[in-house]
């Protein structure tokens, strides 16, 4: 793998053995404190993030390594109609390995092929967002002890985000997954997922407006944001926008060790009062997000 660009870039054995250096970076912290040092990591988020972006940079700075890059587009050289490939063909000469946030779906394919340097998809608008897998997976691996065998409820818009889609392509590869697509009528899984990928490798799964009535099912609960960005219309998102919130009572029927997952941010989905439940790994998921970056960042620079 010389760039991460969509999750199926990454084989079952190489999540296997980044989730397993994960855990070693976790266990021995001053082993991997010099790694990357006089390496330099660009973080190029043309759309807002917190988590992603400053995961990255605490990745790679706990490796001993530098980082630079930018927050926004308004404040690189888009706002003065530079392109991603010319931006991406300087940057490469500015760093060793770059991470970039795109609101354009394919923009990281532009990129890998404006420079000879790895690139890693931070997410592509409502398209992919691998490393955010690779974090959910490592969450799934560490919380559950294993990636096959569990029923999963994904719920939300599952039309938009692109979490969703990136994390169902990847567990299409493990065996033995029942899935549950919870979400409004408008907010669907897409057609490309559920035919290249569920109906492709023979997957069975089922689509449900009702989160209620499915809690009692599942191992693993992934909560969703309603994707307010990639809306057309204020109107739309506005009457979808809380059709789900978890709370306490919701998970009275849910069993005792389901873990509950969401890629944050939150808005109303989760109520505040379930970060005290035991089966709450949201916060979680988001400190492992910077260990699995660590391994990926190593990886990518092939550095053991
Ligand atoms: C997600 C994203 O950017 O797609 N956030 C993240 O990277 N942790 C989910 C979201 O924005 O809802």
């Amino acid at each position: 793998m010389k760039n991460l660009i969509g999750i199926e870039d990454i084989s079952v054995e190489e999540i296997d053995e980044l989730i397993e250096k994960a855990k070693d970076i976790m266990k021995n912290r001053d082993k991997y404190s010099e790694k990357c040092k006089g390496k330099i990591l660009a973080t190029l988020f043309f759309e807002p993030s917190t988590r992603t972006r400053l995961s990255f940079e605490s990745a790679m700075l706990s490796l001993g390594g530098n980082v630079l890059g930018f927050s926004s587009a308004d404040s690189s050289s888009v706002q003065k109609g530079e392109t991603v490939g010319d931006t991406i063909k300087v940057v490469g000469g500015y760093s060793d390995i770059i991470a970039m946030r795109h609101p354009k779906e394919g923009a990281p394919v532009v990129a890998e092929k404006s420079t000879t340097k790895p690139i890693i998809n931070a997410g592509d608008g409502g398209h992919n967002h691998p490393t955010q897998t690779l974090t959910d997976l490592a969450t799934i691996a560490i919380e559950k002890g294993r990636l096959d065998n569990y029923t999963i409820g994904l719920c939300g818009d599952l039309k938009f985000g692109r979490t969703v889609h990136s994390l169902v392509t990847a567990l299409s590869r493990y065996k033995n997954i029942n899935y549950i697509f919870i979400s409004p009528k408008e907010l669907t899984i897409p057609d490309y997922i559920k035919k290249n990928v569920l109906e492709k490798n023979n997957i069975k799964y089922t689509e449900t407006t009702d989160l209620e009535g499915s809690i009692d099912k599942l191992d693993i609960l992934y909560m969703t944001r309603v994707q307010k960005e990639r809306f057309f219309s204020e109107e739309e998102y506005i009457k979808l926008k809380d059709v789900y919130i978890l709370d306490n009572e919701k998970l009275i029927k849910a069993k005792k060790d389901l873990i509950i997952l969401h890629p944050l941010p939150r808005v109303n989905e989760i109520a505040v009062e379930v970060d005290e439940d035991p089966r709450a790994c949201y916060f979680k998921q988001a400190e492992y997000g910077r260990f699995i970056r660590m391994a990926l960042i190593l990886k990518m620079l092939n550095i053991k």
